[in-house]
């Protein structure tokens, strides 16, 4: 006779977690005892219903189905659910003075040319002209020569290059190296704030939390020197609108930069503007890789000593 284990609704939970008892890799096994033990716990606490189980099924394949090779809806709801951001956190620690990292987002296109400092990345992008300047430091405070900014933007109006109908050429992007001094300077636009697509279930999940999909006004960079660890991180625009409520969480108040305006005149490059500019100085810090302190699973080993 065939033994029947049955289950009630609290050993369940303790059943499923046995099934890994082969399994030969610990990190795996304790990531989905914690994830069934989480699981299990969010069922019973809001004792979820059959049609909301199903409800909540249909969502995911939605979800998946709105993937394509151009658009991750998987990212996007780690994102507005701020899981992103919390890996993000968790594993880039802001040591020693490091500027911070946030989100990558879906719009980095790897391969921007690399421009000579003093380049100006948005010719022919709408929105107001804005200077950027600055230094690449170790945490040491030593000055990074050669050190990469990798930048991308949206225009004025929150459109990237990428998201406008016809357009195919990158456009607010470029890669900027620093000079012995650990010096960068270049010419964009002000960034200003914008929507995360809403047009997929992510959105329908927004309208329904009531919840808002912007974000605020911010210019993308991901920052590396030789010897450091680098680092993907914005610049946000101070004073722009949802700084407070950032759609996906990104907003990090040590990565909020001035952007200083100046009537129209002689802009920071010599050259004659007619319309009002900015300019906005900001000097990014990076951790030596050696010095690194571990994150993640390394790091959770040092601190129990197992
Ligand atoms: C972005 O900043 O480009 C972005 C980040 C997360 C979701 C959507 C857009
Ligand atoms: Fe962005």
């Amino acid at each position: 006779m065939n033994l029947v284990r049955q289950f009630d609704e609290q050993s369940i939970t303790q059943a499923v977690i046995g099934r890994l008892a082969a399994c030969d890799d610990p990190r795996f096994a304790r990531i989905m005892t914690s994830l069934v033990s989480h699981l299990h716990d969010f069922v019973r606490d809001v004792t979820l219903t059959e049609s909301e189980w199903s409800a909540a099924i249909q969502f995911l394949t939605d979800v998946g189905k709105t993937c394509t090779d151009k658009r991750q809806e998987f990212i996007l709801l780690s994102d507005t659910l701020g899981v992103s951001v919390l890996v993000i956190t968790l594993n880039h620690p802001a040591d020693e003075g490091s500027v911070e990292s946030t989100v990558l987002g879906p719009y980095y296109w790897q391969g921007a040319p690399e421009l000579p400092r003093g380049s100006n990345l948005a010719r022919g992008v709408k929105g107001e002209p804005a200077f950027y300047s600055g230094r690449v430091l170790s945490t040491d405070g030593r000055p990074l020569e050669n050190a990469l900014l990798d930048i991308w933007s949206g225009d004025g109006e929150g459109n990237y290059d990428m998201q406008i109908p016809g357009e195919t050429a990158m456009k607010a992007r470029g890669r900027i190296r620093t000079d012995a001094e650990g010096r960068y300077w270049f010419r964009s636009i002000r960034p200003t704030f914008y929507p995360v697509p809403t047009d997929g279930p992510v959105g329908r999940m927004l309208r329904k939390m009531g919840s808002h999909p912007y974000r605020p006004g911010h210019l993308h960079i991901i920052v590396s020197a030789p010897g450091h660890l680098p680092v993907t991180t914005h610049l946000f625009v101070a004073g722009s609108r949802y700084l407070d409520s950032d759609a996906v969480f990104g907003m990090k108040e040590s990565l909020v930069a001035q952007f200083n305006r100046h009537p129209a005149g002689v802009g920071p490059d010599g050259v004659q503007l007619e319309t009002p500019f900015y300019t906005v100085s900001y000097d990014f810090r990076l951790r030596p890789a050696a010095a690194a302190a571990p994150a993640g699973p390394e790091r959770e080993q040092l601190a129990t000593g197992s």
